[in-house]
């Protein structure tokens, strides 16, 4: 409770609206007013966010690109809860995270190729580099979205051919023959064991045709969209399963040569004793809980942020976000150890879920850690205050002393760096540091 009351005094004194008085009745021991001030803090917050949300996402960049901040916009949109479930694009809203994601790695070259030429120019500004160039026209893996867009219209023609040229009919297990035919023999589309960035964005898996399995089953459920057929998914253990709405799922079971319907469409898990996929059968298929896209944009989006966070972890074997929670293996080591830009690329992925899921509160604990991480203290701070407020006391417990010293490291920073206007705050900011102290 504490923390939280510094943390609106932080936020107060950031906005000029200096007064001691506030931090006085700020320390009030009533519970139903601490619960208020709870609820307020968190809907303030929640403004101060949206708010601060552009400039968050961009932080490391001085001026990020236009195509950038355009391509979260899209995203945004395309999930906002304007827009009925169905009606969310799955292939649209990847693009949109794919389009982020290249404008990200876009602007990292830009800026390491204007640096060396700097360094040739003997520190002259050269006057070209700025990308102005739109999130539509630019080219990911060699195509603009709208083309990759018609690139899965493309596999659906191709299924469609099939179907005409055989004299298949419309049945449905024929169908999902010919998907099966067009997308692992003719293109030759495979589960890659290794899940790296290549096989993690659509465009990529569409390009290369290695993928990993979540993104293999949306590249199905968006083809057999496009012939009329309804997909539906699940989340099975560490799986995630689709088949077609069938009044008759005996039929996706049978065995032919070796392999089951089923198991050509979802992959080796089903095919795997350890693995709870290998369970489902027939009878209870119909009893599981079937996804919606928002959930499985969730998934996708939650497997981004784990990959990314590997590959920035890569050289700290095993070490966890909520590793530092724990004080006794936390020398600070760590964070020099990161890869900034897979951890910048976590962030974003990160950003994009909790549109979606803004309760999740392990998930904000988790990316107010990635933020600790790549040392933005002050939004680490305000994540890690926001999930306090909606975790399980006992989880609460464990993130108040290290948001505590979270707002020393803060504090030390913001030291450094002040100037003359910024003084007046550091003074203010001591004070806090002796109530915070009498309070402790
Ligand atoms: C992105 O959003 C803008 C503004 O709403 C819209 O004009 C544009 O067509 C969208 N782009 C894509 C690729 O959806």
């Amino acid at each position: 409770m504490r923390v939280l009351v510094l943390f609106v005094i932080m936020l107060i004194l950031h906005m000029g609206l200096v007064s001691i008085i506030i931090i006085r009745s700020g320390i009030d021991q009533n519970a139903d007013k601490n619960f208020k001030k709870v609820t307020d803090f968190t809907t303030f917050s929640a403004t101060m966010i949206k708010k601060n949300k552009r400039r968050l996402s961009l932080s490391p960049m001085a001026s990020a690109g236009p195509v950038l901040t355009a391509a979260r916009a899209n995203f945004t949109q395309e999930i906002s809860f304007q827009s009925k479930d169905k009606d969310i694009s799955l292939a649209k809203t990847l693009l949109h995270i794919s389009a982020e994601a290249e404008a990200f790695l876009a602007l990292n070259r830009e800026m390491d190729a204007h640096s060396f030429q700097n360094e040739r120019n003997g520190g002259k500004e050269s006057s070209d580099g700025q990308d102005s160039s739109n999130v539509e026209s630019m080219l990911m893996a060699g195509k603009t979205m709208d083309e990759w867009l018609l690139e899965l219209d493309a596999i659906s023609k191709e299924v469609e051919v099939e179907l005409v040229s055989k004299e298949i009919g419309c049945h449905l297990i024929q169908v999902l023959e010919a998907v099966n035919k067009v997308l692992f023999e003719t293109r030759g589309f495979k589960r890659s064991p290794v899940v790296d960035s290549k096989c993690s964005y659509l465009h990529s898996v569409l390009s290369s045709g290695c993928g990993s399995a979540i993104l293999l089953s949306i590249i199905y459920i968006e083809v057999c969209r496009r012939l009329n057929v309804n997909i539906v998914g699940s989340r099975v253990g560490e799986d995630f399963l689709i088949w077609p709405e069938t009044g008759n799922p005996e039929e996706l079971f049978k065995v032919n040569s070796g392999h089951s319907l089923f198991g050509i469409v979802n992959g080796r898990c089903v095919e795997d004793p350890r693995s709870k996929a290998y369970d489902v059968n027939s009878n209870s298929l119909p009893g599981l809980d079937i996804a919606t896209n928002r959930d499985i944009i969730g998934i996708y989006l939650a497997n981004l942020i784990r990959l990314h966070w590997k590959r920035a972890s890569r050289l700290n074997h095993g070490l966890m976000l909520t590793s530092p929670l724990r004080p006794v293996n936390d020398d600070g080591s760590s964070v020099r150890l990161l890869r900034p830009q897979d951890l910048r690329l976590a962030i974003m992925a990160s950003e994009k879920l909790l549109i979606l899921q803004p309760h999740n509160w392990a998930l904000r604990r988790d990316h107010g850690m990635m933020l600790y991480f790549s040392r933005e203290y002050g939004e680490s701070v305000q994540e890690l205050s926001i999930c306090m407020a909606f975790a399980p006391e006992e989880e609460a417990e464990i993130l108040e002393p290290f948001v505590e010293k979270l707002h020393l490291l803060r504090l030390e920073s913001s030291w450094k760096y002040s100037g003359p206007k910024e003084r007046i705050f550091l003074r203010l900011r001591i004070e806090v540091i002796e109530i915070e102290s009498s309070l402790g």
